[in-house]
């Protein structure tokens, strides 16, 4: 169906594809996988004409074509749906989705006919989409579900999607592959892009693995396995489960009791107590949005608490801002590294000073001291393994793994009596995973109390000593993550729906 040609891409002294070959076979699902940087984005990128290639060829249905921009890939049916959604908040779904393909002028569409178009598409798939809903009050996954129905309205029989799991919670990502499986059984093409193994051995029919700007590999899915993926990927055996011996727990360093939180939408953290010792991993798990997010920024110190107390090392913190609570020793890795985490237009070493930027050792007397920062920075570049190494690059220059892997190496530096951790390893490669995880048990083991939050049920039971469940701002159960299954625990998270 699609074939793509000895393709090579540079951008400046980059070379994003070096040589790049891949074929896609109609009717199939075909999972591009590789490390953050290897050229995934970019190959598919050429193929919708969003970037030339400096040289290759491209052959579609059979015959060469040139793909020079878009329009080129939609009319030949070509769609493409990428990692941060283009869809305007403040319009309807259908409005998003007509103005994004018939151009021209709007008052000669024929919009009742088009929403039942939209409508019609969004049943015969069950995307559960309502054209005249506002893009503004749809979750995520509703969202990435309009960005589908727009490829498939512009009549896309081969479609790209770019990391569209990334942003999706685990029940999502099954109903989206449900939605994948229905696409290929009508007949359409699609290449998804994601860092997630379980993923690929799910859907997908082929994979190519790049490394490094290069083909590295192609199997057929049911000939290969996670592990052997994984050593395509990052070039080297890869520790896939969690490697940890059991919590030796000390003293209660974090104890809240009864905390209420409000919420974007009413009560959040609807009367949760919780403890976290010293030396051990407590771990929530929930569907995303039943208040862990509240929880977890209340504990920080972001957001207020209505009734309830939180003791840190016995002492209430409840009061305190951010900064107090950080010169206590309570770090905190946030879900939204953008917005939270991170100054994107600030370099890396103006980074890893953030929340100690102000004091001792980093500032002295109202100045910042650039010899401490430099070393700051360069131990955290070294000893988290931030990728390039160079203290002058914008954080926005950074994969996601590598921000990720910066924010973590910073909340260490702090040495943290307790950290608070929200999606570690999200749109993180599987490289990271591994390293991250293993710093996470490194801080447990060194004595500090960890909080995780995780959306993936997988990760959070392989960290967790202790395992709560939280649906709709209650903590719903405890259980021991080492005997308890993940069905069991999923049934908990749903209320056993
Ligand atoms: N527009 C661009 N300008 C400069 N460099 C880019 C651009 N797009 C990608 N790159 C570089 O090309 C390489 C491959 O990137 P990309 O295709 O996005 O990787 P992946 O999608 O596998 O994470 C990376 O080193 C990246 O920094
Ligand atoms: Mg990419």
């Amino acid at each position: 169906m699609l074939e793509l040609k000895n393709i090579t891409k540079t951008f400046g002294s980059v070379v994003a594809n070096d040589d790049v070959s891949i074929f896609v076979k109609k009717g199939t699902i075909h999972a591009i996988v590789g490390e953050n940087g290897a050229g995934k984005s970019t190959i598919m990128r050429i193929a919708y004409g969003f970037y030339k290639a400096d040289s290759g060829t491209i052959e579609y249905g059979g015959k060469p074509v040139a793909i020079n921009n878009p329009h080129d890939a939609i009319a030949l049916g070509i769609g493409m749906v990428h990692q941060h959604f283009m869809l305007v908040d403040t319009m309807t779904v259908g409005e998003n989705i007509i103005l994004g393909s018939e151009g021209g002028n709007q008052a000669s569409i024929n919009w009742g006919k088009a929403n039942r178009e939209i409508r019609a598409l969004s049943e015969e798939l069950r995307l559960n989409i309502d054209p005249y809903a506002m893009v503004e009050d749809l979750s995520v996954g509703a969202q990435q579900r309009v960005e589908l129905l727009k490829a498939l309205y512009r009549k896309a029989e081969f479609l790209i999607l770019d990391e569209p799991t990334a942003v999706l919670s685990p029940q999502e990502v099954e109903d989206f592959f449900g939605i994948l499986r229905r696409m290929r059984e009508q007949g359409k093409t699609i290449v998804i892009i994601t860092h997630k193994l379980e993923e690929v051995l799910a859907i997908s029919d082929d994979v190519t693995v790049m490394r490094d700007g290069k083909v590295v590999g192609r199997v057929k899915t049911a000939d290969t396995n996670a592990k052997e993926l994984a050593r395509m990927i990052v070039g080297r055996d890869v520790l896939l489960r969690v490697d940890k011996t059991a919590a030796n727990p000390r003293n209660a360093v974090l104890a809240v009791e009864s905390i209420s939180v409000t919420g974007k939408h009413g009560l959040a953290v609807d009367g949760i107590s919780l403890n976290v010792r010293a030396g051990e991993i407590v771990g929530i798990a929930g569907i995303e949005g039943n208040g862990q997010t509240e929880l977890i920024e209340a504990i920080a110190g972001l957001t207020p608490i209505q009734t309830g107390s939180i003791k840190f090392e016995t002492k209430e913190i409840s009061n305190l801002s951010v900064r107090k609570r950080i010169e206590l020793g309570i770090a905190h890795v946030p879900e939204d590294r953008h917005r939270r985490g991170l100054l994107l237009s600030s370099d890396l070493a103006e980074n890893s000073i953030l929340g100690v930027h102000y004091r001792a050792p980093v500032a002295n007397g109202g100045f910042l001291n650039q010899t401490v920062i430099d070393t700051k920075v360069r131990g955290i570049i070294e000893n988290f393994d931030v990728r390039p190494p160079d203290p002058t690059l914008a954080a926005k220059s950074l994969s996601g793994g590598n921000q990720q892997k910066l924010i973590i190496g910073r909340e260490f530096d702090i040495n943290p009596k307790l950290l608070l951790v929200s999606q570690p390893t999200r749109g993180v490669d599987i490289g990271a995973i591994e390293f991250i995880h293993r710093k996470l048990i490194g801080l447990r083991d060194a004595g500090s109390a960890v909080l995780l939050v995780s959306a993936e049920l997988e990760e959070v039971t392989a960290l967790a000593d202790r395992l709560l469940v939280i649906r709709e701002g209650k903590i719903v159960g405890e259980v021991d993550p080492r005997t308890t299954s993940v069905e069991a625990i999923g049934l908990m998270m749903t209320g056993g729906n």
